[in-house]
């Protein structure tokens, strides 16, 4: 079945993730019925949604996108009526997300796809709260922040049929998103742990006084940062094989790179080392404006997913 009939989308949850998704499905000019138990979350809601709308005017807007489509209602069962697609961002609580699965299966139209941001819940966890249609609950990890950051992490659990895998990753292709299809679920999904693994390491070469905080987010943000937003490591490895490509680098440097990794640190977030952490990010920030930081990052961010955009020989 192809993701042209929806039209309608469920946002359950609307914290930061499930504003954000609902300012991203307004703007691909969706219709978005959203809902969210805390005292004034809709207002919260229509104030995010407000405050997210010019990044994304920027970005471009579909044909008929507006704010204006966005409808908040009391309960989940009423969020899904009529639904094509949900997307459930309640808090990271198991018995929570397994009671908001349950409502949401229970009321949502056979054919919709129950996609779940959890970081770290594992679809078949929810799934298994599912009388009714258990198949169609996948997992659809968003970055922060999603209306801005393409990437989607799309995996079912041990009841999810290849349909609605299909289908999850066809919507969210066709609303612009960079989907990755996992094979099968693991804790953390694929780019929280390639970060836990990069953010590690930071760790250990704090702690061993290789460096401070300031000259560790150096080494990213104007070293391999720079590459890695336009390529991934594999990519990145070949071109620095010259003509030989990965095959050479994986003979000529590949053994140094193993020995390196037999000798990766292992850091552990004690009270002293966040401590430490804190004490060096805020000696960091100390020499920066942060407020205008914050404005040229979310600049510089736009400019180039739109230059990602138009760069059709990239991946
Ligand atoms: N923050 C991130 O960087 C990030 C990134 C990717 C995925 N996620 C995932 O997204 C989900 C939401 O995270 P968040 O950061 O937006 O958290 P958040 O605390 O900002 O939002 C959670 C929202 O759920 C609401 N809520 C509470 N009970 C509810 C219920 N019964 N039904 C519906 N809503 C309910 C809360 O009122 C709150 O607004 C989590 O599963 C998290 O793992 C977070």
């Amino acid at each position: 079945m192809s993701t042209a009939d929806i039209r309608r989308v469920a946002v359950v949850g609307t914290g930061v993730i499930g504003a954000s998704w609902a300012a991203n499905f307004l703007a691909r000019g969706l219709e978005v019925i959203a809902t969210d138990p805390a005292p004034g979350a809709e207002e919260r809601l229509r104030r995010a949604v407000a405050a997210h709308w010019p990044a994304l005017e920027r970005l471009g807007l579909a044909p008929g996108a507006s704010p204006d489509r966005l409808r908040f209602v009391a309960t989940p069962e009423a969020a899904v009526e009529g639904a094509g697609f949900v997307q459930e961002n309640g808090p990271e609580r198991l018995e929570v997300k397994r009671e908001l699965f349950r409502a949401m299966d229970a009321a949502a139209p056979a054919e919709a796809v129950l996609s779940s941001s959890s970081s770290f819940i594992p679809p078949s966890e929810v799934q298994a709260a599912c009388a009714h249609h258990p198949e169609r609950v996948v997992l659809g990890h968003p970055f922060n922040p999603p209306h801005l950051i393409p990437l989607v992490e799309v995996v079912g659990g041990k009841a999810t049929s290849e349909a609605a895998v299909g289908r999850a990753m066809a919507f969210y292709a066709a609303i612009g998103k960079k989907p990755i299809r996992l094979r099968k679920e693991i804790r953390g999904h694929i780019a929280n742990r390639l970060q836990a693994a990069l953010w590690r390491e930071a760790v250990f070469l704090l702690q061993e006084g290789v460096a401070d905080v300031a000259d560790l987010d150096a080494a990213i943000a104007h070293g391999p940062g720079l590459r890695w937003a336009l390529l991934g490591p594999f990519l990145n490895l070949h071109l620095s094989g010259g003509e030989g490509g990965i095959e050479h680098l994986l003979s000529h440097i590949g053994p140094s790179i193993g020995a390196m990794w037999r000798e990766l640190g292992e850091a552990e977030l004690t009270p002293e080392a966040q401590a430490a952490i804190a004490r060096g990010t805020r000696a960091e920030l100390a020499a920066l404006d942060e407020a205008e930081m914050l404005r040229q990052r979310d600049r510089l961010l736009l400019d180039l997913l739109r230059a990602k955009a138009e760069a059709a020989a990239l991946p």
